[in-house]
């Protein structure tokens, strides 16, 4: 069963981007990526073989797997130059700001090897990328609280290197701590990918162009930053926050939510194709009191935002609009207990979307009807007129 296409709905939407990569039901609640249910992917596979899954459409053997993961950690290094370019920033930059910046100046280290025609070109481009998008995140965090870059450590599994990236320091030996190296593995692949969100159009509208993947995952990224996408997982955060710090009660502020007040909304719920609960949100939300629980972490903002679903599982107001916990109104409360500072959540977004950004990038590059991207317009503006005097 492939699932309901748009001839189903007895319209052919020739607008509509056609894609093998990932399916969505909105309705059921149901995400797969090429075939596979989120869920099982998400309890048993890891973040570099769901993101050979994304890429090359079959789940990798093991030996494909184990030497893909071999060149990843061997493209781990950034070249010494691109490192400067970090101390040419304020400590207080964004990490998004950063990643979009940096990703783009690393296309500067491979021009001449960045064609999208050459399937070489890509697919060394997509192990560079893998490989150095998750350095130059923890380089920002490392920027941003004044600690010391450390070198990427090829002995670690892909997510062990990246939190050792981020936690470790040249003052001490530091240990992986499993429970945190599996809940990131997960929140991770849940990540991966979404068929045609605001990012990955971006990446797509962008690689339609001929721009190379540096370029093109740049601006993802920029997409992505914005609050009403991913930039939503540290917007949850900064409310919970909030409510906590007013001293309202989480009544009060629902009903500032539904009058709109000062355009407030429950940030972290809706969403333009999940009308049911988002079955990432489930997931996370089942992991986030077992992660907490096993990291020692008690989180009142955790109570709190359980406190609000509840309220507004049971509204009207919210149930009328179909508005459910999205993914991202839990992951920061688990992202908080591992040790990530607020502003290091929507760059863990982006590492996770990494792999389906590229896997959209290649899908459309190989598709001969892709054409230059140009939306549809309806144009409503003035009929023509004159500039005064014109003869
Ligand atoms: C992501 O597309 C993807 O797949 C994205 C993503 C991915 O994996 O790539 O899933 C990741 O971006 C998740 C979404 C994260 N964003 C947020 O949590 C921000 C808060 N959510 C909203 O801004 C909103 O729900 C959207 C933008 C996500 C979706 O908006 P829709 O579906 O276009 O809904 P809408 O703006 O047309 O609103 C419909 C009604 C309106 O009320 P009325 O005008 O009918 O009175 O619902 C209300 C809205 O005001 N509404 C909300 C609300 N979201 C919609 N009211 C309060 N709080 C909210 N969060």
């Amino acid at each position: 069963q492939t699932g309901h296409t748009s001839l189903d709905y007895g319209f052919v939407n020739t607008a509509a981007t056609k894609s093998a990569i990932t399916y969505i039901d909105g309705d059921e609640g149901i995400l797969r990526y090429r075939g596979y249910p989120i869920e099982q992917l998400a309890q048993g596979s890891t973040y570099l073989e769901v993101a050979w899954l994304l890429l090359y459409g079959n789940l990798p053997t093991a030996d494909q797997l184990g030497d893909w993961d071999d060149k990843i950690r061997h493209h781990t290094l950034l070249h010494e130059d691109l490192k400067r370019f970090f101390s040419s920033l304020p400590h207080t930059a964004h990490p998004m700001s950063v990643l979009s910046a940096a990703t783009a100046a690393l296309s500067t280290y491979y021009e001449g090897q960045s064609d999208p025609n050459n399937p070489e070109h890509v697919e060394l481009n997509t192990i560079r990328l893998l490989a150095k998008l998750p350095v130059i995140a923890a380089y920002a965090h490392k920027k941003s609280i004044g600690q010391a870059f450390l070198y990427p450590d090829n002995t670690l599994s892909f997510v062990d290197n990246f939190l050792k990236l981020n936690f470790g320091n040249l003052a001490e030996v530091y240990q992986v701590n499993p429970v945190t190296s599996r809940a990131l593995e997960r929140l991770l692949i849940l990540h991966e990918d979404h068929e045609q969100n605001a990012s990955t159009s971006t990446v797509r509208l962008v690689g339609s162009t001929g721009a190379n993947q540096f370029s093109s995952i740049s601006a993802g990224i920029n997409a992505l930053y914005g609050p009403l996408h991913g930039g939503a997982n540290e917007a949850v955060l900064d409310m919970l926050a909030r409510i906590r710090d007013s001293g309202e009660s989480v009544e009060r502020f629902v009903e500032r939510v539904k009058n709109k007040e000062d355009g407030v909304k429950l940030m972290g719920f809706g969403h333009r194709v999940y009308k049911n609960y988002d079955p990432r949100a489930k997931l996370v939300k089942e992991s986030a009191d077992e992660v907490l629980t096993e990291l020692g972490v008690h989180d009142p903002l955790l109570d709190l935002a359980k406190e609000l679903e509840e309220i507004a599982l049971n509204d009207d107001y919210f149930r009328e609009r179909r508005l459910y916990p999205n993914v991202d109104f839990y992951t920061g409360v688990i992202y908080k207990a591992m040790g990530f500072p607020t502003r290091m959540f929507t760059p863990l977004f982006a590492i996770g979307r990494l792999p389906g950004w590229l896997a959209h990038w290649t899908e459309m590059q190989n598709d001969p009807q892709t054409k230059i991207g140009r939306p549809q317009q309806l144009y409503v503006g003035s009929g023509a007129r004159d500039y005064p005097g014109a003869s």
